[in-house]
Parts: structure tokens; sequence; C-alpha cells
């Protein structure tokens, strides 16, 4: 499905503040696959996102999605059919809309609907539909301002929004970290839910070892720019935090350094 091929990418080059983001990494990932992704401050794992997005080109390698090589296509356009989420809650939508508003532009545009044209009847029962499928109760707060909800709903919104429509792939760059911790918990139930009923492509950031043991089924360990370990379900299986930390630092003769990792 998403095939990541000796991809390089090199920051400030020719100055001495030059370093490398991604160094010659190479991925492949089935379709319908959940890998977890954990690597240290700077490990290049928000830089992997950022050239599979289009946010940032790669220096060289290639990328091909479902087939295709989108390299070099724009971000913009691969936005139809890659989602993306981020940290922050107030990123990815419109504080000052409602809760409504915000759904139906994501669906006219995850659907290349106009959004000048009003949404059918139909349009708007499927999006109640779906959020009240989130269990939140958020189908009857639509016409509420999205910035006056708490980060958690913000976040379950914004994880609506990017799979109202399946997308081929889904990014989530430590979508739950900037909340408390029960939120975070509900945002991630609620993220593994909407990835396993709807058999998404998805690729997940996070900082808590144990939650990327957890969920999904494969996870991937980044250090330099490059993958140091990547374990499938069997190899994940019985593994604990302590476990992974030993072998990271048999692989890389190195101890994992990662300042916000929560054991
Ligand atoms: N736009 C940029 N310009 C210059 N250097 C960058 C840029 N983006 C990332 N880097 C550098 O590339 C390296 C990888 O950064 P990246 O953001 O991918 O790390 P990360 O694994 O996501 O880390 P964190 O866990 O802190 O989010 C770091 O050394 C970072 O400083
Ligand atoms: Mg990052």
């Amino acid at each position: 499905m998403l095939k990541i091929n000796s991809v390089s990418k090199t920051f400030n080059k020719n100055t001495p503040d030059q370093h490398k983001g991604l160094d010659n990494l190479s991925l492949n990932v089935s379709e319908g696959e959940f890998v977890t992704i954990i690597g240290g401050n700077g490990a290049g794992k928000s830089t992997l996102f950022n050239v599979v997005s289009g946010s940032m080109l790669c220096d060289s390698g290639m990328i091909e999605l479902g087939g295709e090589d989108i390299t070099y296509e724009p971000e913009h356009s691969r936005a139809f059919f890659i989602g993306r989420i981020f940290q922050d809650p107030m990123k990815g939508t419109a504080p000052n809309m409602t809760v409504g508003e915000n759904l139906i532009i994501a669906y006219m545009r995850s659907t290349k609907k106009s959004i000048m044209k009003y949404p059918s009847k139909k349009d708007k029962m499927f999006i109640r539909e779906h959020l009240a499928e989130l269990g939140l109760g958020l189908e009857d707060r639509m016409n509420t301002k999205i910035g006056l909800l708490s980060g958690g709903q913000r976040q379950a919104i914004t994880l609506t929004m990017a799979t109202l429509v399946k997308p081929k792939l889904l990014l989530l760059d430590e979508h739950t970290a900037a909340l408390d911790p029960l939120s975070a918990k509900n945002v991630l139930d609620l993220t593994n839910k909407i990835v396993l009923d709807n058999n998404i492509t998805t690729l997940m950031i996070t900082h808590n070892i144990s939650s990327a043991l957890a969920l999904g089924s494969r996870t991937i360990m980044m250090d330099s720019g490059d993958i140091a370990i990547d374990l499938n379900t069997d190899e994940r299986k019985n593994m604990s935090v302590q476990d992974l930390l030993i072998k990271f630092n048999r692989v890389k003769n190195k101890e994992f350094d990662d300042d916000n990792a929560l054991l």
C-alpha cells in the first residue's frame, strides 16, 4: 500500500548546521496495517510524515501510495487521500466555526463536492450518524463552536473529519500528547476503534512506548533518520517496554534517549 524507498532529507545543506532528517529510509506498509512509531526527539518521525504528506519534499528516494508515485505530488492534492492529525487540538479545525460546519467542510472537501453548494439533507444525516458513533454525544452539539470544546472532544472531531471518507493513509503525529491522561486514553480508544472498524492503513507516532506496543499490529523504532527496529505482531506480542529498550541498546549500541517516553 505505502512503499517508501531509500528516502533521504538533509536540512541546511552546505552550511555548518547541515543535518540529516531522514537517512536512506525504506518502509513498506500493507493495506490495513496499523503501525505505531516511536523514537527519541529529533529521530525523524515528523520529517517522515512531512515527506509522506507532501508538506516537505524529500531530496532523493521514492514514495508510492496505492501503486501511485506521489514523491513530488503537491501537498494539497495528497490531502484528498492522506489524513493527518497533529498534537495541537486546535490545528486542523476552524475554532470559530461550529462542529457541524467544520465537519461539513471536511466532508465536502474529501468527496470533492463544492463547498459553495449547500450540503444535502443526506450529507448532513451522514455526518450526524458518524458523530453519534463516537458515543460522546457530540451529535447534539452540531451548533457549538469548536473552540468551546475540550481538547479531547476536538481531537475526536478532528479524527472524524479525517476519516469521514476513508483515507488511503492516516498519519497521527502524537495526536494525544497535549491531552490530560483520561482524554488521551479516550481518544486512543476511539482511534483504535475507527482504524480497525474501517481497516484504515495507519501510522501513529507516540512517545508512550507501552501504548505503541499495545496498539496496532506493528511497531517501528526510529533513530537518526532511519528505522532501527521493526517489530511485527508476533515479535511484539510478549515484549515489555524494558525488553524493547534493551533491544534498542543492543542494536544501536547506545541508550534510548527520549525525555517524554512514559514507561
Ligand atoms: N524544517 C526544518 N528545518 C531544519 N531542521 C529540521 C526541520 N524539521 C526537522 N528538522 C530537524 O530534523 C531532525 C528530525 O526532526 P523531526 O521533527 O522529524 O524529529 P521527531 O522524531 O519528530 O522529534 P520529536 O519527537 O521531537 O517530535 C531534527 O534534528 C530536527 O531539528
Ligand atoms: Mg515530531
